[in-house]
């Protein structure tokens, strides 16, 4: 990698054209449906609008860094790190493109090496700026070339609040969510699609484009924030922390900070943050309470050892048939209750989520615990049976149930070490 030879690369501009349809098949892609978004799906729609985020479309395609002298480029290597979008007009419902790429730099990130390149997209007949976006493409195993770690030119990520978050809403991705967004945006990477292909980049299965996970978050802000109005959207920047398995359910957690909605989208299977650190910067805010009854997640210590403890249980082979039953830990924080975390052992492999048991199921035990305690307690600091003698853990239910699960508690123990 030699940023200084990238960084004066001057390839010629890209051209891009899309009609309505087009818009339409890259709003499918990022989940868009009847029942709430109409608006971007339908073009003879009285308020017909493209979803700002569509510009990631042309901004790929002129983003030939594959072919950029002073970038060793490896397809395989590559994941999608961050974007920042900035848009200075809505996107017309059809238009002719011509984008411009400037590398910004290439960053030495030692476990691998972050191309920042900026795309800059205009009107090709008006000549009118669009918008501009930053791709942060990240190559893994290409760091230690001895580059600069950081650029100011560089969009920043901006640290969410430590408050509850003002908003939550939650959407299910489909198995074919990663098929259906690869016409919409014209991201063919066979990552996102092909088996052999995803293993070989060392992913069991084939994941959702980063990008597609940001049009759901975008959509959920935008619902939530500006009434679905694309006139509103300033601006968006995100980080891409940790991939999406096409059928997984994205949770997007807001919080309004004046007209600058920060927020992360979590996978509700796991409670992994996806999309971590993100901001969108709204010209005015118009708030509209989610309908979808999202359970407000808030943060947490124990947080990481649940999502452990999800990637353990399919491990404990059996645990299910041994349990048969529902474990609700309700979490307290300054003696005050913070949130529910499930764990749910009754059916299937068991599965584990922040709330309380879904479709109305009944816990067969609770285990009231301070947060502190509970990381205490699963690092095996403190003593189970003596933090109950002592009231400082308390039991609701069946006390006998929640001995089978030492098993699970001891094996995400040794996993750990
Ligand atoms: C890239 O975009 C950023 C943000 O607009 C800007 O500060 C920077 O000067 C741009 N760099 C290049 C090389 O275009
Ligand atoms: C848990 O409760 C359900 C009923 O809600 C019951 O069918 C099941 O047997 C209980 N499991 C245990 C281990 O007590
Ligand atoms: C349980 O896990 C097995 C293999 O790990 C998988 O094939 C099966 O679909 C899972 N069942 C459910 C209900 O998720």
């Amino acid at each position: 990698m030699d940023a200084a030879q990238a960084k004066a690369y001057k390839p010629e501009d890209a051209f891009f054209s899309y009609k309505q349809r087009d818009a339409i098949i890259y709003a499918l892609g990022v989940g868009c449906a009847v029942k709430d978004d109409l608006k971007f799906l339908y073009e003879s729609h009285e308020d017909f609008q493209v979803l700002p985020t569509y510009v990631v479309a042309p901004g790929l395609l002129a983003n030939s860094i594959t072919d950029c002298p002073g970038i060793e480029f490896e397809l395989a290597k590559i994941l999608h790190g961050e974007q920042y979008i900035e848009v200075y007009a809505p996107l017309p419902t059809e238009a002719d493109l011509r984008t411009e790429l400037r590398v910004v730099d290439v960053l030495d990130k030692g476990s691998g090496a972050l191309i920042l390149s900026n795309l800059t997209t205009f009107d090709k007949n008006s000549g009118k700026k669009l918008c501009m976006q930053q791709f942060g493409t990240f190559q893994v195993g290409s760091g230690k070339f001895g580059g600069a770690k950081t650029c100011p030119e560089e969009k920043k990520c901006v640290p969410i609040p430590e408050r509850a978050p003002d908003a939550v809403l939650e959407q299910a991705t489909s198995v074919d969510q990663a098929v259906l967004y690869r016409m919409g945006s014209g991201d063919l990477n066979p990552l996102h699609v092909d088996p052999m292909f995803a293993k070989m980049s060392g992913f069991k299965t084939p994941i959702l484009h980063g990008l597609c996970t940001m049009g759901f978050s975008t959509r959920h802000v935008l619902k939530t924030f500006a009434n679905n109005d694309v006139s509103k959207f300033k601006a968006i920047k995100v980080r891409f922390s940790s991939p999406v398995i096409p059928g997984q359910t994205l949770v997007t957690e807001m919080w309004q900070e004046g007209n600058r909605i920060h927020f992360q989208t979590k996978v509700k299977e796991t409670g992994k943050i996806v999309v971590s650190n993100g901001h969108m910067d709204l010209t005015d805010v118009v708030f509209r309470k989610p309908e979808v009854n999202a359970t407000p997640t808030v943060q947490l210590k124990s947080d990481p050892i649940f999502s452990q403890i999800a990637q353990e249980l399919p491990k404990q082979k059996g645990i299910v048939q041994k349990v048969r039953g529902i474990v609700v830990y309700d979490l307290t924080k300054n003696g005050k209750h913070a949130a529910y975390y499930t764990l749910d052992l009754k059916n299937g492999n068991g599965s584990v989520y922040q709330g309380e048991p879904k479709d109305g199921a009944k816990a067969n035990a609770t285990v009231i615990i301070d947060d502190d305690d509970f990381v205490k307690l699963s690092a095996g600091e403190i003593n189970s049976a003596k933090a109950y003698m002592t009231g400082r853990i308390k039991i609701k239910g069946s006390a006998m149930m929640l001995q089978k699960l030492q098993g699970l508690m001891g094996g995400l123990r040794k996993s750990k070490m």
